[in-house]
């Protein structure tokens, strides 16, 4: 589907070794922070999302949508999948990310399935680390439609009090994306988030859960009508 670059995940852990303790505790309290490293991941550098234009504001609120065909044919382009990964969860132009969070502690997580593995975008430098190569699409698919749609984003939350109002704040940006863009989406609770959840053990971060899958495409185009 999309060219991507391999390398390797560098461990931050043998810098500690030079450093006094107060920087120990300082780096500790990010590295608690710091999504778990994967030894050999690869990683895909996205096209940067295009940060102007789009549909107006209220027009895009008012013409959001939930779709349940897709069009299985219709591909999404690097520049367009980048854009809809950072509209969920990107880092905006203030340093900030697309969605507040309590405490400013940036604590979702989201990851894009596909048939070929599960990959975990890292806002910051906008990219996609492949984290597993397994198929976990089976595992959100009891709605047939959804095995149509090219995008499969599942939000995570680490935060038991607030993680849910997070992950709803992305997917209603991923929602006004698609209406700007005459694309089409659903977000889905009807998902073995448990399953999931166990699935992802090794790459999750403590008390990390599955929360929600949100399927992204294009909608399927109905025949006009002589
Ligand atoms: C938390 C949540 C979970 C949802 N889960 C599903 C789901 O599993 N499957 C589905 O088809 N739609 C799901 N939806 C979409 C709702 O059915 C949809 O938003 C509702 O019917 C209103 O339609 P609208 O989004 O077009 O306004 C969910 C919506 C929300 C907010």
């Amino acid at each position: 589907m999309e060219r991507f670059a391999k390398r390797r995940v560098r461990t931050p852990y043998l810098i500690l070794l030079h450093m006094n303790t107060q920087t120990v505790l300082l780096v500790t309290g990010v590295a608690a922070l710091t999504l778990p490293a994967f030894a050999s991941s690869e990683t895909r550098t996205l096209p940067a999302p295009d940060r102007t234009g789009g549909m107006p504001l209220m027009q895009a609120i008012d013409t959001r949508y939930s779709e349940r065909s897709y069009d299985p044919d219709k591909a999404v382009d690097d520049k367009t999948l980048s854009e809809i990964l950072w509209v969920a969860w990107g880092a905006n132009t203030a340093g900030k990310r697309t969605i507040a969070t309590a405490r400013n502690l940036q604590n979702m997580g989201l990851y894009l399935l596909t048939k070929e593995g599960t990959w975990r975008y890292d806002g910051p430098s906008n990219t996609l680390v492949k984290v597993n190569d397994k198929n976990l699409i089976p595992l959100t698919a009891q709605q047939q439609f959804v095995n149509d749609a090219p995008v499969q984003l599942l939000f995570t939350a680490v935060d038991d009090k607030w993680g849910r109002c997070h992950v709803g704040s992305a997917y209603q940006n991923v929602y006004l994306y698609a209406a700007s863009k005459g694309m089409a989406t659903v977000v889905r609770g009807l998902i073995d988030a448990d399953a999931l959840t166990k699935e992802l053990a090794d790459v999750l971060r403590p008390n990390e859960k599955v929360i929600i899958h949100q399927t992204v495409g294009w909608p399927v185009e109905e025949d006009e009508e002589d």
